[in-house]
């Protein structure tokens, strides 16, 4: 019978495993305090990458103290994440923008407070954002940027209109995003997609292809004389609603003009401008592609009642009513300044009954509109 041999250690192997199975032990307990940690940081709300960096760094004390927060959580995901800012991150509104920490560090540089960093950031986007942070630190920040609407990117735009227009921030704000410093006609910029609540003025144009949605007919009773109109079909069922609605007032209005397409627009630019003028056309008459009529989502009303449509019992009703089926005054008395053209009383532009809503309760144009909500 053979007999079990028993293995008798030397003692440095035993020293040996010793060792080895501390370590084991070591780095079983410091992988599972690192995943505990790490779990807890997840929970919270970090990204894995950025809770791996906030435990790699030490900072784990610092970020339960803090709770979640989307600006700290971009910091330890960048590699432009500086230790000397962390008490700025935290405190710096977040916006989700590629190079969001390197420019943090650099306006931070350049010496703006954290509470302007999150003014410049909201205003702008990371291109817009990283051009301003190349620049040396600028005045009337606050003065500007308290206005919801205006744009980074205007900045020396707004300071030159300003200067010179001597207007006060919030007109210089809305002016310069509605483009009013610059020439009529000149550095325009095209709009493709047809909308309900599509803006088209003297620097917001249409390309000689631009399709309007849902053009229909005008059945041919609504019209003035003999002349074929169409329109969009949401904006020519409102006109047919509030029409129905005038005559049980005795009220009577016709179509003169509705859709125009581009080269329509150019002959009327053509005619009036050899009947009228150039003063006359620059005042009353878009250029070709500048048109609000080739979106099809405008009117050019007739009353059967008066000549002068201004003076008729049908424009007093449109000027009070009109809104309440998705209808504005398009360009209005005194506004001139605004709308880039003299007050059309017959000119009604169909924006959809919430727009219309809010523009007459504000009592303000559909320019103003577009550059606080919709540019
Ligand atoms: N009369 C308006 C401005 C137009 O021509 O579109
Ligand atoms: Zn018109």
């Amino acid at each position: 019978m053979r007999t079990k041999r028993k293995i008798i250690l030397k003692k440095p192997a035993k020293i040996l495993i010793g060792v080895v199975g501390s370590i084991f032990i070591l780095l079983l307990v410091v992988c599972i305090l690192f995943f505990s940690s790490r779990s807890a940081l997840i929970r919270l709300g970090y990204s894995k990458e950025a809770s791996f960096q906030i435990l790699k760094q030490w900072k784990k004390d610092y970020i339960l103290e803090i709770g979640k927060n989307k600006t700290l959580n971009a910091a330890f995901e960048s590699q432009d994440y500086l230790e000397k800012n962390l008490d700025h991150y935290q405190k710096i509104e977040y916006q989700n923008q590629k190079h969001l920490i390197r420019n943090i560090n650099q306006l931070l540089k350049i010496g703006y407070s954290d509470y302007e960093i999150s003014m410049i950031l909201k205003h702008g986007d990371d291109s817009s954002v990283s051009q301003f942070a190349k620049r040396k630190k600028v005045r009337y920040l606050e003065e500007f940027f308290s206005i919801p609407y205006a744009k980074l990117e205007n900045y020396d735009r707004y300071l030159a209109y300003m200067d010179e227009a001597r207007e006060d921030e919030e007109t210089t704000v809305l002016h310069v995003n509605l483009d009013l410093d610059q020439k009529d006609y000149e550095n325009s910029v095209e709009v493709k997609k047809f909308s309900i609540d599509m803006f088209v003025n003297k620097h917001h144009y249409l390309g000689k292809k631009f399709k309007v949605q849902d053009l229909v007919p005008i059945d041919s009773k609504y019209v003035v004389g003999t002349g074929k109109e169409k329109a969009n079909k949401e904006a020519y069922q409102a006109f047919k609603k509030m029409l129905r609605d005038m005559e049980k007032e005795d009220l009577h209005i016709l179509i003169n003009s509705s859709y125009r397409s581009y080269q329509e627009q150019e002959e009327t630019w053509n005619t009036y401008q050899q009947l009228y003028g150039d003063n006359y056309v620059l005042k009353y008459v878009a250029k070709p592609g500048f048109s609000e009529h080739q979106t099809g989502l405008c009117f050019d009303f007739a009353s059967t009642s008066s000549n002068i449509f201004a003076n008729s019992k049908e424009a007093e009703w449109l000027f009070k009513n009109s809104y309440k089926y998705g209808f504005i005054y398009r360009y209005p008395k005194g506004l001139e300044s605004i709308t880039g053209y003299n007050h059309e009383s017959w000119h009604y532009r169909y924006v959809g009954k919430k727009i219309a809503n809010y523009i007459e309760k504000h009592n303000i144009t559909f320019d103003e509109y577009y550059a606080t909500f919709l540019d």
